[in-house]
């Protein structure tokens, strides 16, 4: 039978991963369809036992409701257990088992684009919600040791730090240090206001060769990325691209065209 895959969230109009991931499906002839579920918070709870009730192969979840989903499934697998939040659900013979694949997209979208990254690394993370949460969980699992959390609000990334065995600085501190990082990730919300010249950090004092990554895919330039300058940089999309691939891998038991998923994205004007 025909497979049925879907993203839920709110808003999802102007989600890519219906693009990338019905591209990827058709290149591979694999006979399914992905679509956009835009669900408003009123209706959640019985959109969520309604994707259960008609049997739907497998769905994305997008924010806000990573971890309203969690009740609803049958199992979490560890990666979702970790982060306590879910991207991916997929249906089995035992039920619907939750996944998260937003740490290792990460984590293989910044292999892909910063070539000197080793388990050795020394990152500052900027931001301590869930977002980074959601990436530090998988880069402490797979083995990077080297990491400094800097927050807005101190005691919350001394918080994060603290579970998940890391080092936690205030951000002038972390500021005036910036030479002593090899790589720096922005998770917070600064900057999705493209009209917002906000930078959630200076640069000033960043070693040429530093790798600067920004979660942010839209704007695909955030004013963090502007003042990184010439440094080596990514946005989001890399990592937006990778969950969607660990997720199809998931579903289908295939690995999807990357390239494809790429000029899918492009297409939509990332
Ligand atoms: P997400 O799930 O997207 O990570 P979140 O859990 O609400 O969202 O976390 C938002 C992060 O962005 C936090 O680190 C937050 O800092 P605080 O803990 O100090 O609130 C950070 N953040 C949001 N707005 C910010 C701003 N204007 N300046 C600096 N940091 C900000």
């Amino acid at each position: 039978m025909k497979k049925t895959y879907a993203v839920i969230g709110y808003p999802v109009s102007h989600s890519i991963s219906p693009a990338i991931h019905q591209q990827a499906l058709n290149a591979l002839e694999i006979d399914a369809s992905y679509v956009p579920f835009e669900i408003t918070c009123a209706n959640q709870a019985a959109a969520f036992s309604g994707l259960k009730a008609l049997g739907i192969d497998g769905f994305n979840i997008t924010a806000p409701y990573k971890e309203a989903i969690i009740p609803y499934l049958d199992e979490l697998a560890d990666s979702a257990k970790l982060a306590q939040a879910v991207n991916t659900v997929k249906k089995t013979d035992t039920g619907y088992v939750g996944y998260n694949t937003d740490g290792d997209g990460f984590i293989a979208s910044l292999k892909e684009d910063f070539k000197a990254l080793t388990l050795e690394t020394r990152f500052l993370i900027i931001g301590a919600g869930g977002a980074a949460k959601g990436i530090l969980e998988a880069m402490k699992a797979q083995g990077y040791n080297n990491i400094t959390i800097t927050n807005r609000t101190l005691a919350t990334a001394e918080n994060l730090a603290e579970l998940l065995n890391c080092q936690s600085m205030d951000l002038e501190t972390a500021q005036a240090n910036l030479a002593d990082f090899d790589c720096i990730v922005q998770t917070t919300s600064v900057g999705m206001d493209a009209s917002s010249e906000a930078l959630p950090i200076e640069l000033t004092g960043l070693r040429a060769d530093t790798f600067v990554s920004d979660l942010i895919y839209n704007p695909q330039e955030t004013a963090f990325l502007k003042a990184a300058g010439s440094n080596p940089k990514q946005n989001g999309l890399g990592m937006l691209i990778y969950q969607a691939a660990l997720a199809f891998e998931i579903w289908t038991g295939k690995w999807p065209d990357i390239d494809l998923m790429y000029n899918a994205a492009n297409e939509k004007g990332f």
